[in-house]
């Protein structure tokens, strides 16, 4: 795809689900993984896998206090597992990665691993929604196939709002943007190409699957669309950007920086949601899977300049993502609060014990492949086996790039290597950015839920490759 497409499709927001019955204090929704096609190549109809047959799928916004149930039908032709990821829920609907939902056509298929809880066609998901304001997203997690199944479209927003938040005067409404962002590579008759799926295509130009990089592509995506542009009044606006990307990483910059303002991106929240105070960043970073939300400043620019959120990290067609444009003067009475939450710093003197997690690159028989203090992912092996209530701190290594998440809790970061946390290290996190050769230590209190949950790396080629493991809560 040509660089000079970009800028020429207005950027879409994904639908928000209605629910189809609010009784009681449960909210109930249902969703259809099915085929589907979309145009996202001008021209051209690209064959997706998508939540409601679309993609991104649509966005759930649920209430803190009202319980939230999913009920999922698989139209799709292979097995799913549903991952709400960031949601704090009972291990069986976690989405462990072989509780799968079987097609609804050809339940006879049994291609799951390791006997885990099947269902077939269909599968209710029950989320406590007990827990802080936050931008989660919900993805499939099937054994050995999330890159791909995820590559084809299965992910969408899940937002859960609360009074707190409310309450801040914070922009919202149509000021409150969300922004998905992927990278996604196509053939030339539209369809999308995954090297693992079809192997010459590692040779594709535009097509990267370097071993250690995982599966990148050469057009970037927001909200499903090549390189959009959005119309803004020039006012505050909340952006919750996301990374779904399977593997890249982006810097994102504005292009150019209001005069005046070098630091024009205020961090409000990241993965666990609201930061006790807001951040000023000059560039912001985000690996596979995390999210931050900020508010820029859009007054700061003058009515009708255009203004490109770009990747440093990018080269030629990924150094862009999309363009802002300043439509028309407005009136705003949204502002930064200087206080935004309170967060109870985790006590590293409380934790009950200590652990390092060594993720790294092993020979497996003939094969290479992902590990976690040497084991690849096995169902029955457990890393860590913590009380329920127990706080513990642990130490992560990576040899390479390794996004790493875990499950059910969330962390805060203590220090990376012997510096202080990074910039984007501050709120609750689930997902963090380890880089190579780094080591970075997080405490958490292992709380909300007993059972067995997985933690990975969120680079989802390195997760099908095994770089996964289970913690479980007694
Ligand atoms: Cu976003 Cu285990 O995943
Ligand atoms: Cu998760
Ligand atoms: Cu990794």
């Amino acid at each position: 795809v040509p660089l000079p497409e970009a800028f020429r499709k207005p950027l879409t927001v994904p639908p928000v689900l209605k629910p189809t019955s609010s009784a009681g204090g449960t909210d109930t929704y249902e969703i259809t993984q099915r085929e589907a096609t979309a145009e996202i190549i001008d021209g051209l109809r690209t064959p997706i896998w998508g939540y409601d047959g679309i993609f991104p799928g649509p966005t759930l916004v649920t209430r803190r206090g009202r319980r939230t149930v999913v009920r999922h039908r698989n139209e799709l032709p292979v097995p799913t597992v549903v991952h709400l990821h960031g949601g704090r829920n009972a291990q069986r609907h976690d989405g462990y990665p072989t509780d799968q939902i079987l097609p609804m056509s050809g339940a006879h298929m049994s291609a799951h691993h390791g006997g885990g809880d099947v269902s077939h066609g269909t599968r209710t998901y029950e989320y406590d929604t007990d827990q802080r304001a936050a931008t989660l997203w919900y993805h499939d997690h099937r054994m050995d196939f999330t890159g791909p199944s995820v590559w084809r479209g299965l992910a969408g927003l899940h937002l859960i709002t609360d009074d707190e938040e409310r309450a801040l005067p914070l922009p919202d409404g149509d000021r409150d943007l969300p922004l998905v962002i992927m990278d996604r590579s196509f053939a030339a008759d539209g369809g999308l190409r995954y090297p693992s799926v079809d192997k010459d295509l590692v040779k594709t130009p535009g097509v990267t699957s370097g071993y250690e990089a995982g599966v990148l592509g050469d057009v970037v995506l927001v909200n499903g669309t090549p390189w959009p542009y959005k119309e803004v009044d020039a006012v505050r606006h909340r952006l919750r950007l996301l990374n779904a990307s399977n593997a890249r990483r982006y810097r994102l910059r504005l292009d150019p920086a209001p005069d005046g303002v070098p630091e024009p991106f205020v961090q409000v929240a990241s993965d666990g949601g609201l930061l006790a105070r807001p951040l000023t960043h000059p560039y912001l970073d985000l690996a596979s899977a995390e999210r931050q939300e900020v508010v820029v400043d859009f007054s700061r620019y003058r009515v009708g300049q255009k203004v490109r959120l770009v990747n440093d990290f990018g080269e030629g067609s990924t150094r862009q993502v999309m363009e802002f444009r300043i439509a028309r003067k407005a009136k705003d009475d949204s502002h930064v609060p200087r206080t935004l939450s309170v967060i109870e710093p985790l006590d590293p003197g409380r934790a009950v014990r200590e652990r390092d997690m060594v993720f790294q690159s092993k020979s497996i028989g003939d094969n290479h492949g992902w590990t976690i203090n040497g084991e690849p992912f096995s169902v029955d092996h457990v890393h860590a086996a913590p009380r329920l209530g127990d706080i513990e701190i642990w130490n992560l290594y990576a040899d390479f790039h390794h996004p790493i998440h875990l499950h059910l809790v969330h962390f805060q970061v203590l220090n990376r290597g012997t510096k202080e946390p990074g910039r984007f290290d501050h709120g609750w996190k689930d997902t963090l950015d380890l880089r190579p050769a780094e080591q970075a230590r997080i405490i958490t209190r292992f709380d909300g839920h007993r059972g067995k949950y997985v933690f990975h790396c969120h680079n989802l080629e390195h997760e099908d490759m095994m770089m996964m493991g289970n913690f479980e809560v007694r």
